[in-house]
């Protein structure tokens, strides 16, 4: 851990300690450590020095900083690795390279920015600078590709959960695995994979959470059909927060899919799910079938009633409501 971390760790008691208790916890002089106190106010934090008494924490910036994140989440895989940058391309591509390079599981690269932030079916995803949370995990699950697309709806219940514990608002999962409040999507997954034909080598997933994102902010096309959590809560959220929590919860679903299959995750995953029984369309690159979304199975696959009465499963695609009856 570097010293600028441990520092931080400490102050977060929100006590007034010693520069002299710092630097013989830290073993370097006092010198060093109001270097290290003054590397960490550069970052934003506010510390308030008083001589002869010490420092004093008074407020962390809203920055997602890996040892902040890591302090609450306390995970022991997801983040103990974790790459935190101001800005970046895309974090699923940063994590990609790593992971190439060889990360191990569980390590997290979060940016303020993402100039190219990447959404599904190759559309591109807004992600203004600390207004959310932009993400990406590295995961090497001993699985089949086919297999793989249970980790998004892993996401989805983590993430459901953790909006809910950290905003007070109720979230909704749209199958496959957007998540909306008030009808509008907050968050977005778009999990790559990489790997053999029977084997997976690793899966990026990557999670877009709009936290603070002003209504402005949301180009006009896009501001009926998305939201964030602080419009939607009428406050500030904590990204820092948040950003642990999901953290936590990722970790403890994830561990049971690899333990328990995806069964038991799809049961949680239903309980965010409000669409039963509604009229849909799905869009598939060569057709576009209707009808009356009957369940959600054990393997993830939406299943529909179409208006002759029989049932089809649909594994992928993107479905939307429509008014009326099949
Ligand atoms: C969607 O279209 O719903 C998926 C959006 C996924 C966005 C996240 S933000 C972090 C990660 N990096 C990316 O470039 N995309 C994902």
């Amino acid at each position: 851990m570097e010293t600028r971390e441990v520092i931080a760790q400490v102050l977060a008691s929100r006590r007034r300690v010693s520069g002299r208790y710092l630097a013989e916890r830290l073993g370097v002089s006092r010198t060093a450590v109001w270097k290290h106190i003054e590397s960490l106010r550069s970052l934003g934090y506010q510390i308030d020095a008083r001589p002869r008494e010490g420092y004093l924490l008074v407020n962390v910036p809203d920055l997602l900083l890996p040892w902040e994140i890591r302090q609450r989440a306390q995970t022991r895989l997801l983040g103990t690795s974790m790459f935190h940058y101001e800005s970046l391309q895309s974090t699923n591509e940063t994590a990609r390279e790593l992971a190439l390079q060889g990360s191990p599981e569980g390590t997290v690269v979060v940016a303020e920015e993402q100039v190219r932030g990447k959404g599904r079916m190759g559309r591109s995803w807004l992600s203004p600078r600390s207004q959310g949370i932009w993400m990406s995990v590295i995961l090497r699950p001993r699985l089949h590709p086919a297999q793989a697309p249970g980790v998004t709806s892993v996401a989805a219940v983590a993430v459901a959960r953790s909006v809910e514990e950290q905003t007070g608002l109720k979230s909704e999962i749209k199958w496959p695995n957007d998540i909306l409040v008030n009808g509008r999507k907050v968050v977005g997954i778009l999990t790559e994979l990489v790997g053999e034909d029977d084997q997976v080598q690793f899966v990026i997933l990557g999670i877009g959470v709009n936290v603070n994102i002003q209504r402005d902010s949301f180009p006009k096309d896009l501001r009926d059909k998305a939201t964030s959590l602080g419009l939607e809560a009428g406050r500030k959220i904590d990204r820092i927060e948040l950003a642990a929590a999901i953290l936590k919860h990722l970790e403890l679903e994830y561990q049971s899919f690899l333990r328990e299959g995806l069964k038991p995750t799809i049961a949680r995953w239903k309980t965010f799910w409000r669409h039963r029984g509604n009229t849909v369309e799905v869009r598939y690159l060569d057709r576009v079938v209707r009808g009356v979304a009957l369940d959600v199975e054990d393997d993830g696959a939406l299943l529909l009633e179409l208006p002759g009465g029989e049932r089809e499963r649909v594994r992928a695609g993107e479905v939307f409501p429509r008014e009326g009856p099949a």
